[in-house]
C-alpha cells in the first residue's frame, strides 16, 4: 500500500468511499450522499504543505483517504488540525486506517501541527520538531514503527484468531505464538506475495495462509521444504513433507499454498519460485530453514519488494551466554549495510523487520 497526495482525478472515488458511510449514520453527520461537484471547493482548500489530503493506494486503486483541516480560525488553535479517515468497506480491519493515522502523526510536526483533534492525540511541539534533524526524525519514526508493531500484537490477543493460532502452534509449530500472530498479520496486510523457506509440518505456513484468506486478496504463498524426518518430543515426524501437505489439507488451506519440495538454494527450487512469482514481488519472507540466512536472502533478494516484511528465526541461541549464532551474524551484517531494518525480537529467538535493499 502506498500513501500519496490526492489529486482532483481521485475525487470521484474519494466521494464514493465517503458516501458509503452515510447510510450507517455512524461516521459522518451527513444524512444524504454528497456529489463530486459539491466537494470540489472543499477538496481545493487542502494544500500538501499545511492541510494535506492523502489517499492510500493498493495495486493502483484508491482504498482509503485521510485529510487535514483547520480546527477553528482562532489564533490559539493555529497548531491544531482536525483529521478525517475513511476506508473503503472492503478493506476495513486490515490496518489501512491505522497506517494512514500513523503517517499523519509522524508528519504532523513538519506541517506545523501540534495537536490532532477528533482523535485527541498530541504530537510533539513545533519548536522541538523543527529542531530535529532528518536523522532524528527518522529515528523517531523507526521507534514508532517498533512500538506500533508491539501494540498490534497486543491487540490480536483479544481477537478470535489468537486462540485459533494457539491450537496451530500446539499441533504443528516450533515457533512462539507471538511469531505466528505476526506472520498472520503480515500475510494479511502485505502487498505482494509470500515466500516461506523451511515450512516443516506447516505451523507458520498455516498462520500465513489464514492471513491471506482473511485479507480477501489474491496473494501467492510459496513454501519450500525439502522433507526428511525429525525426532522431537511434540512434533516428531518420519515424513515432514507428507505431514506438511496433510496438515494444510486438514486446515483447509491447501489451495492457498504452493509447496515446493527441495532446498532453498537448489537451482530447480529457485527456478520454480521465479516461475510462480512471474513479474510479482515478495511482500513477506518467512525464513526458518538452516543457519545460512544470508545465502537464502541472496537467492531471492531481487524478488523482495522495498519494505518486504521479514521474519527470521534463530537470531538468538538457546544459551544466552553462548557466542552469537551464525543466523545472527548474517542478520547483523545485513542490518549494518542498511539492507535490513530491524523492528524487534519476538518469541524465543525470532528477528522481525523489513527489507530495505542494498541502496540505502
Ligand atoms: C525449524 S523448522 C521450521 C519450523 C516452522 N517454521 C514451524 O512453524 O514450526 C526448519 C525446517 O527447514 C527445513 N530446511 C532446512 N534447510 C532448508 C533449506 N535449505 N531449504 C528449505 N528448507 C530447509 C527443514 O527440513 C525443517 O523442516
Amino acid at each position: 500500500m502506498i500513501i500519496r497526495d490526492a489529486v482532483e482525478a481521485d475525487l470521484p472515488i474519494i466521494v464514493e468511499i465517503y458516501n458509503a458511510t452515510v447510510p450507517t449514520r455512524m461516521v459522518t453527520a451527513e444524512l444524504e450522499p454528497t456529489t463530486v461537484e459539491t466537494r470540489l471547493p472543499w477538496f481545493r482548500e487542502h494544500s500538501p504543505e499545511q492541510y494535506p489530503f492523502w489517499v492510500a493506494e493498493l495495486e493502483g486503486h484508491v482504498i482509503a483517504w485521510l485529510d487535514f483541516k483547520k480546527f477553528l480560525p482562532r489564533c490559539a488553535y493555529r497548531g491544531t488540525a482536525e483529521i478525517s479517515v475513511y476506508v473503503d468497506e472492503e478493506f476495513r480491519r486490515r490496518g489501512v486506517g491505522q497506517r494512514l493515522l500513523e503517517h499523519a502523526i509522524a508528519r504532523a510536526p513538519s506541517l506545523g501541527i501540534t495537536a490532532l483533534v477528533v482523535m485527541g492525540r498530541h504530537c510533539p511541539a513545533r519548536s522541538t520538531a523543527i529542531a530535529k534533524s532528518p536523522v532524528q526524525s527518522q529515528t523517531a519514526n523507526h521507534f514508532n514503527d517498533c512500538l506500533n508493531l508491539m501494540h498490534t500484537l497486543m491487540e490480536y490477543r483479544h481477537e478470535p484468531i489468537h486462540s485459533k493460532l494457539l491450537k496451530i502452534r500446539d499441533k504443528y509449530s516450533m515457533l512462539h505464538l507471538d511469531v505466528l500472530i505476526l506472520i498472520y498479520h503480515f500475510a494479511k496486510i502485505c502487498s505482494g506475495n509470500i515466500l516461506e523457506i523451511g515450512a516443516f509440518v506447516g505451523g507458520a505456513t498455516i498462520a500465513a495462509a489464514f492471513g491471506v484468506r482473511d485479507s480477501g486478496m489474491r496473494k501467492k504463498l510459496i513454501s519450500i521444504e525439502p522433507g526428511g524426518s525429525v525426532k522431537h518430543k511434540r512434533l516428531g515426524t518420519r515424513n515432514i513433507f507428507r505431514d506438511l501437505e496433510r496438515n494444510l489439507a486438514r486446515q483447509r488451506v491447501s489451495e492457498l499454498v504452493s509447496t515446493i519440495k527441495g532446498r532453498s538454494f537448489d537451482p530447480t527450487t529457485i527456478t520454480a519460485v521465479n516461475e510462480m512469482l512471474g513479474a510479482e514481488k515478495v511482500g513477506l519472507l518467512i525464513l526458518d530453514a538452516d543457519a545460512a540466512k544470508r545465502r537464502d536472502i541472496e537467492c531471492y533478494c531481487e524478488r523482495f519488494a522495498d519494505g518486504c516484511w521479514m521474519v527470521i528465526d534463530d537470531y538468538y541461541g538457546a544459551d544466552a551466554n553462548a557466542k552469537i549464532t551464525p543466523s545472527r551474524a548474517d542478520v547483523d551484517s545485513l542490518t549494518k549495510t542498511g539492507c535490513l531494518e530491524p523492528l524487534g525480537f519476538y518469541g524465543w529467538s525470532t528477528w522481525v523487520g523489513r527489507w530495505r535493499g542494498p541502496q540505502r
